[in-house]
């Protein structure tokens, strides 16, 4: 049964038009007055500001990772966002006077949150990241106080993570450092945390019911892919060549393109994975060994073709 998946129309891929430009916005120092957790952001001296991207202004920005507003992948990601930027989502980045732009965070309100969490009341963090060489300073801690105060000043209760202990997410460390509890896990690794400014309020949960929205999905190879993650296009076109070429079988591609569809994703990360015969086996973007790797090692299917 994948009619909640099926139920909006995919959205179509648009063609870059215009790129983004970051606009200066808050320094550390209006932030450092506001919450005493910010005792890490006493590293953050020098110039180091906050900066956020909107979708009105014109100049590049990296992107995850991808630096090329030319390339499919970045404007893959750019497109979501502008979408996304309408229901109330930000992105804020670090900016450091020495190299630019060297963080990241993306965050929205937890009713339109892109994993299967119910967050309603929370502002929600999707993705947190710094580049290696800023690590340990505090700035990872300033992006988080910056999603608060915008939670804060939306009159949320509070901000909600999803994390994991393996690849591809971040880990719970930096938020049970920044006054956050850990409310659930799911399996094998995912954990949902929160950080309240009103204690009474209902704590977040994940959706839930992954065995059984697994079984939905039936037999046969499905690829789910949305916009919220850069690495998804590469992902599918690698999975069906492979599928095709050396199975013989033709994937089904499910593109999640809505807050609500993901939402009803069957594991909590929800934008991008692969599932086999109702099973998730891959639970984040993976490249073309790994899939023939889990075909092959996991599973036990055999090639059919010479590839
Ligand atoms: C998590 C992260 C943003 C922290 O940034 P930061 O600027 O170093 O943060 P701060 O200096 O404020 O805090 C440092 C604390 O973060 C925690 N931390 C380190 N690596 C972490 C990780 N991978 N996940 C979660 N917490 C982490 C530690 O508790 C560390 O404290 P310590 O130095 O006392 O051990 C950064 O380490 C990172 O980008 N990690 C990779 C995250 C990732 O995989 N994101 C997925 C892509 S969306």
């Amino acid at each position: 049964m994948l009619s909640a998946v099926a139920q909006e129309p995919t959205e179509g891929i648009l063609t870059y038009s215009m790129p983004i430009l970051y606009r200066l916005h808050e320094s550390y120092e209006e932030e450092k007055t506001e919450d005493n957790r910010m005792k890490t952001s006493e590293k953050a001296k020098g110039g180091v500001r906050i900066v956020e991207m909107t979708d009105q202004d014109a100049e590049t920005m990296p992107l995850c990772g991808h630096k090329d507003p030319s390339q499919g992948a970045y404007q893959h990601k750019f497109q979501w966002l502008q979408k996304r930027m309408t229901e109330g989502l930000k992105v804020k980045m670090l900016h450091t006077p020495e190299d630019g732009l060297a963080g990241y965070i993306e965050y929205v309100p937890g009713q339109r949150a892109w994993r299967a969490v119910n967050a309603k009341g929370y502002m929600f963090i999707h993705c947190i990241y710094m580049q290696k060489v800023y690590k340990g300073r505090g700035f990872g801690t300033l992006l988080i106080e910056e999603c608060a105060k915008d939670a804060r000043k939306a009159g949320l209760n509070g901000v909600a993570v999803v994390t994991r202990q393996g690849t591809w997410m971040v880990g719970k460390e930096l938020f049970l450092k920044n006054g956050f509890e850990e409310v659930e896990t799911a399996p094998p690794d995912f954990s949902l945390l929160v950080r309240k400014f009103t204690t009474s309020a209902p704590a977040p949960s994940f959706k839930g019911r992954w065995d059984q929205k697994r079984k939905e999905f039936g037999k046969g190879l499905t690829i789910i892919t949305s916009g919220q993650c850069p690495q998804n296009l590469k992902m599918v076109s690698d999975i069906t060549e492979i599928a095709q070429d050396r199975y013989g079988i033709e994937p089904r591609i499910v593109e999640y393109t809505s807050y609500r569809q993901a939402q009803n994703a069957p594991w909590p990360f929800a934008v991008s994975g692969v599932l086999y015969d109702g099973k998730l086996v891959a639970d984040h973007p993976i490249g073309g060994t790994r899939f023939q790797n889990i075909m092959e090692k996991e599973l036990g299917i055999k090639a059919v073709k010479r590839r």
